[in-house]
């Protein structure tokens, strides 16, 4: 494999789906590499994973711009200076704008931590217990302007047990994550570089 297609990932927090995106791409046949990490939270903790792995790190802080269009353009911007041909949500807490969206639509992912399109938006793990599921799981999906319901990509079930919390339902379900977000990636990758998707939005 000569050809790796450029992605960038926007984190938020923790990043441990950015650490399993690296360690993915760290594989020689990895049709992928991170090329860049944007955070919009300065002391976001997975801005120690991009570090330890020598990838470019951007932190563009929300409150730096006046308007959420603003900080869309000076994202869109950095994104386009890194030549990034793929982005990766992981853990990204900053809702874009529609216009965003369509600018990098088929060229966006984002992972969820439930069976989509059960449990869109947050408190997912608390809403699964309370509705009494016995399976959940995580999906990785493109991302179109409506939240959290882009075409899938990939899935992955794991069971809900008797006496879960959302924090051990969690874990549970970002075990799941790590598996499946690279495993997406791979698939995305090898669909974009092989021709088989449109090129992005102007
Ligand atoms: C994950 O559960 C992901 O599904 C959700 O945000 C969480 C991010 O975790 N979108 P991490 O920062 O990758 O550890």
């Amino acid at each position: 494999m000569t050809t790796k297609l450029k992605t960038a990932v926007l984190i938020s927090g923790r990043g441990s789906n950015l650490k399993a995106l690296i360690d993915a791409c760290a594989a020689k046949d990895f049709p992928a590499e991170i090329a860049l990490v944007i955070s919009n939270i300065a002391d976001a903790g997975g801005l120690a994973y991009a570090r330890e792995a020598h990838i470019p790190a951007a932190v563009i802080p929300y409150t730096d711009y006046p308007s959420r269009d603003a900080f869309d353009d000076a994202l869109d911007r950095r994104l386009r200076e890194a030549d990034a041909q793929l982005v990766c949500l992981a853990g990204f807490m900053r809702i874009l704008s529609d216009e965003f969206v369509r600018k990098w639509q088929g060229r966006m992912i984002n992972i969820h931590p439930s069976l989509l399109p059960a449990f869109k938006g947050t408190h997912v793990h608390e809403r699964v217990i309370a509705s009494g599921a016995k399976i959940s799981g995580c999906t990785v999906h493109y991302v179109i302007p409506e939240l959290d319901s882009g075409p899938a990509i990939l899935q992955a079930e794991v069971p809900v047990l008797e006496g879960d919390t959302p924090d051990s339902l969690a874990a549970r379900v970002l075990e799941a994550e790590h598996k499946t977000y690279p495993a997406a990636l791979r698939a995305v990758a090898q669909r974009i570089l092989s021709g088989d998707l449109p090129a992005p939005g102007p």
